[in-house]
């Protein structure tokens, strides 16, 4: 039996039906705010590729983090840019760095926010790639303590959860490790496990002035034509001791985030990149996209496709918009 017994418009009728029968319920429940902290006080740079976010000195950051707390959004990402860099991104384990002081300092403020920290060296290095070289190429098991170290840092400074975005092979399990011999076994690894080789981080490299000096990061990031590829990293990922694992970019992968939300059991986030957010303003400086409309269109879309938690740009405009 179908028309005319069944007509689905009947439920779209008007915003009470709908909001009824809704399927995916956006709130800021789920959304993780994303933050660079520079050297110096009262600094606070405009990244002109991503309008509205800016490269900050500590202060500034825990000014902003209270309003982010303050707009119900649980918790942010921290990226470092710091006073200087090496080979080996030895700026990124030290207590006095950027992003360890950037903690401390909200710890001090007393936020009840949830810092996450992305674990990296690409911000590090003088080279700009996410590992040391050796050989003229990015070293693999080389990397892995620095990486360790600098998580241990973090944790040390007062993290809740660390994130290796790196994507060499065995630092989930090389970071558990070193957490757990020094009593961190409770600090969490989000591990971007499934970190695509993308075009749409370009507005990133230029807001942690990271991008690389000598070739490209296809060798450690994925091919972004590979699926089944990204449920090995996730699985491999989760053995190793990750409790969540990120899928990104996020627009272009809503296959990706489906597929392994349904095969695992974890949380699933999605990190909706800065290039996707600069398109979103770009389009709608000019007036050819509705802002608000698009960005909750890509948000609810997200969470559709299976993310629980979403890292974005956008989060303190979605949160405002989605306020009650
Ligand atoms: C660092 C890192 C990158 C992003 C998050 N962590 C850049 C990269 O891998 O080049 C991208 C985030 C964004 O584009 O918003 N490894």
């Amino acid at each position: 039996m179908s028309f005319p017994t069944h007509r689905p418009r009947r439920l779209r009728r008007s915003e009470a039906l709908r909001d009824l029968v809704r399927e995916t319920r956006l709130t800021a429940a789920g959304l993780i705010y994303p933050m660079f902290v520079c050297p110096g006080t009262n600094v606070r740079q405009e990244v002109s590729s991503m309008p509205g976010i800016h490269q900050q000195s500590v202060d500034q950051i825990v000014e902003e983090a209270r309003e982010v707390e303050s707009l119900g959004i649980p918790g942010i990402i921290l990226f470092g840019l710091p006073e200087s860099k090496d080979p080996r991104g030895a700026s990124s384990i030290s207590a006095q760095g950027v992003v360890q002081r950037a903690i401390e300092a909200i710890r001090k403020a007393k936020l009840k926010l949830l810092v996450i920290t992305d674990v990296c060296l690409c911000e590090y290095t003088d080279h700009g790639h996410c590992g040391v070289i050796e050989n003229g190429e990015v070293a693999n098991d080389a990397t892995l303590s620095v990486l360790a170290q600098q998580a241990l840092s973090h944790a040390r400074a007062g993290a809740d959860i660390v994130a290796p975005s790196d994507m060499m092979d065995g630092r989930v399990g090389a970071i558990r490790e070193v957490l757990d011999e020094h009593k961190f076994e409770n600090i969490a690894i989000l591990s971007y496990a499934a970190k695509y080789s993308s075009g749409f981080y370009g507005p990133f490299r230029e807001a942690a002035q990271s991008t690389p000096q000598f070739g490209d990061r296809r060798s450690y990031q994925m091919d972004p034509a590979n699926a089944r590829e990204a449920l090995k990293e996730v699985e491999l990922d989760l053995e190793e001791g990750a409790d969540m694992v990120l899928v990104k970019p996020a627009m272009p992968y809503l296959d990706i985030i489906r597929r392994v939300r349904d095969a695992f059991e974890v949380p699933v986030g999605a990190y909706n990149v800065s290039g996707e957010y600069a398109m979103v303003k770009a389009a709608a400086q000019n007036g050819w996209l509705d802002e608000k409309r698009v960005v909750l269109e890509i948000l609810t879309g997200i969470q559709r496709a299976g993310a629980d938690i979403i890292l974005t740009y956008h989060a303190k405009d979605a949160a405002r918009w989605l306020k009650p």
